[in-house]
């Protein structure tokens, strides 16, 4: 009876594939922040050199190594912590104004807690920081990309609601120690990630798997730590290094399938569930979690047997208190889903976070397909997904902090299917800036190749493929590393 909403016009592939559009003057702003972005346990290694204590992804992949899909983990990973000055120096071949890495929270606080700070950490940073800004490289620094302090994590980490405290301190020596020459910090990469696969599934450490219960008490917390974080900065560093503080959070676009009224209401519940939770709070005018949300988790964990509701509200005064509390708005952005209000699979007999938003989900076979199994080029969705957010809370600073396509690690260099993502993408921001998204930057996701959580070296998002068979862990460009430094440069994409 509904018709299909029409995702088989592909604007954005055609663009990429027989030419450009913006050759009519649409270019990006000069100041526009081009760069890419790493996160410390997918590139340091050094996994226990220097005084650097355990994490929860170090603890895992040790104690539980058949969790990863090649049963590798991060000790050595890219080397990064030995090859910092290659990685800067590919940062200069590619023309970068800057790069978005994270700091390891056991390699400045071994234990987690901020009695006892470690010298070599501190001095490693400096190091990587000043080597960046004698290029004139703009350092985006997150504060917590996924490695929690294993220590912590006994103590229960994320579900702790200690942890905003722990997390406080932690930033506070980060400020104190680097922010005399770091102006853009980073508190959270991805909240839905950590909570969800993190907490409330076994998709990443701790893997938890702790139903519906566990994600909703971390994205509490998280949201409260990250604004505590984002007040410190505020009241008592900003005054004196002039920088700014925000988060980033994953914002995949979510499309109803048809153009029914359902369907409609089953795609807004459903962005709501993924990244509402944690955009909200935080972005919203109103605070708090999102309405229709709360409600509906509410009934649901009524009519399940529960006394109280799963998801943890916040009170006045927290709402306050998180409500306007970043600067700017990352994104983490990569495909997108199609949306229905009927359910093509079988609830599951645990009541589990996806369960709550209660709806069905596809990806459309056509749209090209990378090597994570999650991730396909969906026409237009960066451009879906950043325009919504403008509306639906009221045009912050937008910065893209990541953006990018796998290919399977024996694929090489020639990345075709990688630069017509990029490309794409690019279409997409320019079409952003052209509808006044207040957009300033955009990082590509990675660098070069990685472990990939889960999926360890099996899925590679390098622009520079790395050789994890040789000690040295030689870089070398790929054909998407040239397309991206010819955009970065003329700051204009042609084909
Ligand atoms: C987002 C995460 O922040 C990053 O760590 C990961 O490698 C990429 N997505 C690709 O899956």
């Amino acid at each position: 009876k509904h018709r299909y909403v029409d995702y088989e016009y592909q604007p954005d592939l055609a663009v990429a594939c027989h030419g450009s559009t913006s050759k009519h003057g649409r270019r990006f702003p000069d100041d526009f922040l081009f760069g890419t972005a790493t996160a410390a346990y997918q590139v340091e290694g050094a996994w226990n050199k220097d005084g650097k204590g355990e994490n929860i992804w170090d603890h895992m992949t040790h104690t539980n190594p058949t969790v990863i899909r090649d049963q590798s983990n991060g000790d050595i990973a890219a080397d990064s912590y030995h090859n910092y000055k290659r990685d800067i120096e590919m940062m200069r071949e590619l023309g970068l104004d800057a790069y978005r890495f994270s700091m390891s929270w056991t390699r400045i606080l071994p234990t987690g807690m901020a009695n006892e700070v470690n010298p070599a950490g501190i001095e490693f940073y400096n190091h990587f920081i000043n080597e960046m800004l004698k290029y004139n490289i703009t350092p985006l620094v997150t504060l917590y990309h996924w490695d929690m302090p294993q220590k912590l994590q006994e103590l229960g980490g994320l579900a702790n609601p200690l942890f905003t405290g722990w997390f406080e301190d932690y930033a506070r020596v980060v400020f104190e120690n680097f922010g005399d020459r770091v102006k853009m910090f980073i508190t959270f990469n991805e909240p839905r990630e950590i909570c969800y696969q993190g907490y409330g599934a076994d998709l990443k450490a701790p893997i938890l798997n702790s139903t519906a219960v566990g994600t909703y008490l971390c994205a509490k917390n998280l949201v409260m730590a990250h604004a505590r974080a984002y007040h410190l900065y505020d009241k008592e560093f900003r005054a004196t290094q002039g920088g700014q503080c925000g988060i980033t959070i994953s914002v995949n676009w979510f499309g109803p399938v048809t153009d029914s009224a359902e369907d409609a209401v089953a795609a807004e519940i459903k962005k709501q569930g993924e990244w509402g939770l944690y955009a909200h709070p935080i972005f919203s005018t109103e605070g708090g979690f999102p309405k229709e949300l709360s409600q509906k988790i509410a009934e649901k964990s009524a009519a399940q047997g529960y006394r109280r509701s799963r998801l943890p509200e916040f009170t006045e005064e927290e709402k306050a208190f998180v409500r306007g509390a970043s600067d700017f708005f990352g994104v983490n952005h990569y495909t997108a889903k199609l949306i229905s209000a009927t359910k093509f699979k079988k609830p599951v007999p645990v009541p589990s976070f996806l369960d709550d938003m209660d709806v069905g989900e596809f990806i459309p076979d056509r749209w090209m397909a990378a090597a994570s199994e999650w991730l396909k080029l969906a026409p237009n969705s960066l451009y879906n997904a950043l325009t919504y957010l403008k509306e639906k809370y009221n045009n912050p600073v937008f910065y893209i902090t990541e953006n990018g396509w796998s290919t399977f690690k024996d694929r090489g260099l020639h990345d075709y299917d990688r630069i017509i993502y990029y490309r794409a993408s690019m279409e997409s921001v320019l079409k952003c800036l052209d509808d006044g998204v207040n957009l300033k930057g955009y990082m590509a996701w990675s660098l070069m190749d990685n472990f990939e959580w889960m999926q360890g070296y099996v899925e590679r998002f390098g622009l520079y493929q790395v050789d994890f068979s040789d000690p040295a862990r030689t870089r070398t460009p790929r054909k998407s590393a040239f397309v991206y430094k010819h955009i970065v440069k003329h700051r204009y994409v042609d084909y």
